[in-house]
């Protein structure tokens, strides 16, 4: 932990060394390398600056007091200094002028916008928003009239907050990203993102001329398939006579988002905090492969299933080069099947395509004011016009938008998206027709998708309902539905500084899937960090299990997961540490167990029913956890419970109850017999789990290890002897007899009975189990329970249980019949 603050303090103090605090630059003024500018709220940082493994320096704009080092400008990202004497200059002309050792200017703040604006005693600023100004010094108002020239109307590799990815229609200066070169090389690099305003605007990525991926048109609520979108985030797209952009902006002021486009062409999202102060990667910006501009060919539809794209001719389309499609090769696309006879009558009709990304825009033409109705018959009178849809699909939509000839590069999602009408021959619509029949051929699955799939719920998705889902949590739609995810990201840097590189001194156990390790963050919170084993490539799946449940589940009996983390091979989910560590470790030991008096035992024993009620009733995903047992019970500060490792947990669909699994997974001595023997799983399995580890609270003692010599050879067995006998306070833990509630023992113990008994349909639900520990509900007689396996035993006929004198069951019902 020293040396983790230590090289923290480095970092900082080494990004803030020479800080001079002043923001401006006055005429003739003057930065060189080691002095910097700080924005007046202390949140930008000017100065030069050397990327990564490089030696050259830049005059850049970077976060300050952030860590890594944030680059978001750079100034000569073209002409980089060869060593550290470089001087920042404004000289008398409102220009900002970068000098090299020789008193060459190497950079320089373009001269063309200056011209035609008075100056009048500018000055250089750098605001907090990133955006470094020249502008009139005298006036006080923020005038953008003011404004000689400002960074923000030459992007480099990153978007921040306000600043604009789009066209001044007036003056015609366009604004867009550029990636660098290399991570070591600010310079020019091979992608853009820009604003496409040929036909409707929308954005587009290119490398060098071809486009690589467009993000849908703006339908007044989302931009179709931008990639970075974050909950604190909401971006839009203005589209008047002025101008047209693209930008975001923050909801959260504590919170930082900014989209970089990296040397290898992803827009990928960083978010912190002022608390965190550590950029977070919460989108890679990577697609699946029905992203990919076109991908599918002309006049076909991509669609993302089982996470594979498949492509498919547009209705009365069918592909070009049949032979090329059906073996995976689509360039050539889709052909209409018949020539239209459009000119002659107007026959043709249009379907509807619904959940659609829309095709490219850029040779379509469109209309704000029209309605959908009249844009339909435009396109009908129009011969060459091939599909319509609504502009804005706010308030039941408006606006019309018509493309002519082929269509390019369109999606079908399952549940967002927007109408699109394809114009067909009439015939087309005869949905009787036996020459529909569609083709649909599968796209070779790329690479790229492991990752894609695993990252999806540690993405921060739009949580506004009305607005666009990210294509990520479709991957998930089998278990999520329509919830939305909120998980953060945790940087690996910062998980190898919180665990001391995983040292084993911090090392917490070995889970089913990995080992745990104990971390803590700079601000000093404690975490436990689940590292999935590299070796078990089998754990991956439990692992995206586990990561899609328990983001959907918050309850205080639940142990409660911070967020992921994945990076290259590591793959680790980071937990709330809990510091009593987990319940066997209580419950089972000799010294610890003197601990734990009764009425902690029996908070316990509620706590877990309470976490298990949430798990199989009320939260929305009906879950099983299939794997409940002491070491996955951890307590907190005040001892209560919280169940935790969901990495078996199945959830329910529907009205199921039940289900079976070819692959028996879980612990031997807490699952059910129809679980062991059959696969059989249901809520009643953890019931049963439930029920042993009651009775292991209340004994002490451990279910299989558990041995009476004389009969029984478990815990089980030996408890439904005793209580057959009558004598079951002899089960309570030896070391609790002067401090317990015989009554609320003997109810406990019942209660455990009744969940372990032999067939799943006789053991009580959790909500009974609730209302039962509560006394708010009778408690019936528990039958024999599973793996009781003695043979000549009276115990299943004996009726001796109505004879229970001291607490016999009807009493206790009873009496908890009277005191409601
Ligand atoms: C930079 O290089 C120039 C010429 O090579 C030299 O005159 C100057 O002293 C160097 N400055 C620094 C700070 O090394
Ligand atoms: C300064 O820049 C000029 C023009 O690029 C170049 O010729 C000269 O060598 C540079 N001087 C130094 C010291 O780098
Ligand atoms: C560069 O300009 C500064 C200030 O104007 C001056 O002091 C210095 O001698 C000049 N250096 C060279 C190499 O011309
Ligand atoms: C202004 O920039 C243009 C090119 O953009 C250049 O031709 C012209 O010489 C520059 N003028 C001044 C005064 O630097
Ligand atoms: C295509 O046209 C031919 C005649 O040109 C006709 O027989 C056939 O039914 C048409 N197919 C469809 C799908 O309309
Ligand atoms: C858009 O449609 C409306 C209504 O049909 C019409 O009045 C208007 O002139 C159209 N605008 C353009 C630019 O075509
Ligand atoms: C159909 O639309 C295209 C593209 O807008 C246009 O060039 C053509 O003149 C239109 N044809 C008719 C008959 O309106």
């Amino acid at each position: 932990m020293v040396t983790t603050l230590f090289i923290w303090f480095f970092l900082f103090s080494h990004m803030t060394r020479a800080s001079t605090s002043v923001d401006s630059l006055a005429v003739d003024e003057s930065i060189r390398d080691g002095e910097t500018l700080v924005s007046a709220g202390g949140i930008i940082e000017a100065g030069f600056f050397s990327p990564e493994k490089s030696t050259r320096r830049y005059l850049g704009l970077w976060y300050r007091n952030v860590s890594p080092l944030t680059v978001v400008w750079v100034a000569n990202r073209n002409t980089p200094l060869e060593n550290k004497s470089g001087v920042l200059k404004l000289n008398e002309k409102g220009i900002l002028v970068l000098l090299n050792a020789t008193n060459t200017t190497i950079w320089s703040s373009s001269n063309n916008t200056v011209s035609s604006k008075a100056r009048n005693n500018p000055i250089a600023q750098l605001l907090d928003s990133g955006n470094f100004v020249v502008k009139n010094g005298q006036s006080n108002k923020d005038d953008s009239g003011d404004v000689l020239w400002q960074s923000f109307d030459y992007p480099g590799d990153t978007l921040l907050p306000g600043m604009k990815i789009g066209w001044n229609l007036e003056t015609g200066l366009e604004r867009f990203l550029t990636s660098w070169k290399s991570v070591d090389d600010p310079a020019e690099g091979e992608y853009i993102v820009k604003m496409d305003v040929r036909g409707y605007p929308q954005l587009m990525k290119l490398k060098g001329t071809d486009i690589r991926f467009r993000a849908g048109s703006w339908n007044g609520l989302s931009l179709v398939g931008y990639p970075a979108t974050a909950s604190d985030m909401s971006p839009e797209i203005v589209f008047n006579e002025k101008e047209v952009y693209y930008d975001f902006k923050i909801l959260d002021s504590s919170a930082f988002i900014i989209d970089s486009l990296t040397p290898s062409g992803n827009l990928q999202t960083l978010f912190w905090t002022t608390q965190t102060r550590i950029p977070k990667i919460i989108s890679t910006g990577e697609q699946d492969q029905c992203e990919n501009y076109a991908s599918c060919g002309v006049n076909s539809i991509c669609n993302y299933v089982d996470n594979r794209p498949t492509c498919e001719c547009l209705r009365g389309y069918v592909p070009k080069s049949p032979n090329q499609w059906n073996i995976g090769i689509r360039l050539d696309g889709c052909v209409p099947r018949n020539k239209s006879d459009c000119k002659s009558s107007y026959t043709d009709g249009f379907w509807r395509y619904t959940y659609m990304k829309l095709p490219d825009t850029s040779s379509s033409w469109f209309n704000k004011t029209m309605n959908l109705d009249e844009c339909r018959k435009l396109c009908l009178q129009n011969c060459s016009c091939t599909a319509y849809a609504n502009l804005d699909i706010r308030d039941g939509g408006s606006g019309c938008l018509l493309w002519f000839s082929t269509l390019v590069d369109l999606r079908k999602f399952s549940q967002w998206g927007q109408d699109l009408f394809i114009r067909v021959p009439s015939s087309e619509l005869d949905h009787g027709h036996g020459n529909t029949k569609k083709m649909i051929v599968g796209i070779t699955v790329g690479v790229t998708i492991f990752g894609l799939i695993i990252l999806c719920p540690c993405i921060y998705i739009i949580k506004n309902p009305g607005a666009a889902r990210k294509f990520y949590n479709r991957n998930y739609q089998h278990i999520l539905k329509k919830e939305d995810i909120d998980l953060p990201t945790f940087d690996l840097s910062v998980l190898v500084n919180a665990t001391e590189n995983f040292s084993t001194g911090n090392k917490l156990g070995e889970g089913g899937f990995g080992p745990v390790y104990k971390g803590t963050l700079m601000d000093g919170k404690v975490i436990a960090v689940k590292r999935l084993s590299k070796k078990s490539g089998q754990g991956v799946d439990e692992f995206k299990n586990e990561v899609a449940l328990i983001a959907k589940l918050q309850h205080r009996n639940l142990v409660k997961l911070f967020g992921c983390c994945i990076e290259g091979e590591e793959i680790m989910l980071i937990y709330e540490y809990m510091p009593n560590q987990s319940l066997d470790y209580f419950v089972f030991d000799e010294t610890k167990r003197k601990f734990l008096e009764w009425h902690k035992r029996f908070k316990i024993i509620s706590g877990i029913a309470r976490g298990l009620l949430y798990l199989h009733q009320d939260s929305r995903l009906r879950i099983v956890h299939r794997d409940l047992k002491p070491s996955n019970i951890l307590l907190d500060d005040n001892l209560d419970p919280k169940i935790s490792d969901f990495g078996l947990a199945r959830p329910f669909l529907g009205d199921q109850v039940e289900a079976n699994t070819d692959r028996v997974a879980g612990t031997y001595g807490y699952m059910p017999p129809e679980y062991a023997a059959r696969g059989h799983f249901s809520v009643k399995s953890d019931v049963f789990s439930y029920g042993v580890i009651v009775l292991e609270i209340v004994t002490g003692k451990k279910n299989w290890e558990f041995s009476d010599p004389k009969h029984y050879n478990n815990l089980l067995g030996h408890a439904w002897k005793l209580w057959t006998e009558e004598r079951v306070l002899e089960l309570l833990d030896e070391l609790l007899e002067e401090q317990c509630e015989p009554f609320e023992v003997i109810r406990c113990i019942q209660v455990g009975l009744l969940c372990v008994q032999q067939r799943p349909q006789d053991r009580p639900d959790m909500s009974s189990v609730v209302l039962m520990l509560n006394g708010d509900k009778l408690l019936p007689k528990p039958k024999v329970p599973g793996f009781y396996t003695e043979t000549d035993n009276k115990s299943e006929a004996n009726s001796s249980l109505e004879n229970y004198k001291l607490y016999s069951v009807n009493d206790i019902s009873i009496t908890m019949l009277d005191a409601r």
